[in-house]
């Protein structure tokens, strides 16, 4: 079985003062989390698409995709935890509960605030989890990437062509993500926040997939503006 996990725990600290978390602020005509759920929808080979978000938005994320999707059992709205792989794994327990976990049960993560993905990237990932075990949501690096140690001067410029940018959806196999997670100390789970971090971290590969440049993650009020661009574009 295959499940899409939204993640929208987080608050949006560095959005800046706005009422609500980021993930349902509008773009276009519809909330960023709307936009992101839609792209999932699309796909008919999710089981579930669970969506998670903090415990005092529940209800509200209930009301807001009941409106814009209508009500629909392949969604589905849980808490998400305190840091962004306690969301994932919040999600992991939710399968094991409702439909036990499979070995080859597949679970694809991905941004609330990222809009933009595709059904390509989608599938791609779908694809790369089922053959590989796990994999993420990369493009190649843009910029010359300058390494320092003490933020005052450059330490190294290593080689561009080796460096990538995460993004999401990372996808993987959900009974190894459980197992590699439980093996970290309380101390590693705070500082990984990434979910591919936790494979590459315990040796395991991950494949990478390719993503787009337009697969922006909403994190600061310039962001919102691009994404209204972005939108604007696909008209
Ligand atoms: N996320 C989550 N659970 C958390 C923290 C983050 O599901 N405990 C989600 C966010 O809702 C977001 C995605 O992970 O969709 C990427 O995280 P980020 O952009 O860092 O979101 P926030 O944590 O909300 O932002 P900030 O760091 O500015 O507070």
């Amino acid at each position: 079985m295959i499940f899409a996990a939204v993640l929208a725990g987080g608050i949006g600290k560095r959005m800046g003062n706005v009422d609500k978390p980021k993930q349902f602020l509008m773009i276009g005509k519809k909330p960023i989390i709307v936009h992101t759920v839609e792209q999932f929808c699309i796909h008919d080979k999710f089981e579930k698409i669970i969506v998670l978000c903090p415990k005092q938005w529940m209800p509200y994320t209930k009301d807001l995709l009941d409106k814009y999707l209508g009500r629909t059992d392949r969604v589905c709205v849980i808490e998400g935890g305190d840091i962004r792989n306690q969301t994932i794994m919040n999600a992991i327990d939710w399968i094991e509960s409702n439909y036990g976990l499979k070995e080859d049960t597949v679970l694809v993560t991905h941004d609330a605030v990222r809009p933009f993905v595709t059904s390509r990237i989608i599938e791609d990932n779908i694809s790369a989890a089922k053959k590989y075990g796990a994999c993420d949501t990369v493009v190649p690096a843009t910029d010359t990437i300058v390494q320092s140690d003490d933020e005052k001067c450059i330490a190294n410029i290593p080689e561009r062509s080796k460096f990538w940018h995460g993004q999401t959806p990372q996808s993987f196999m959900a009974v190894k993500f459980k197992e590699l997670y439980e093996s970290l100390t309380e101390e590693e789970k705070e500082i990984l926040t990434d979910a591919a971090k936790v494979f590459v971290m315990k040796g395991e590969k991950v494949r990478m997939v390719e993503g787009e440049n337009f697969n922006i993650k909403v994190t600061y009020p310039y962001d919102l503006q691009l994404a209204e661009t972005l939108l604007e574009g696909d008209k």
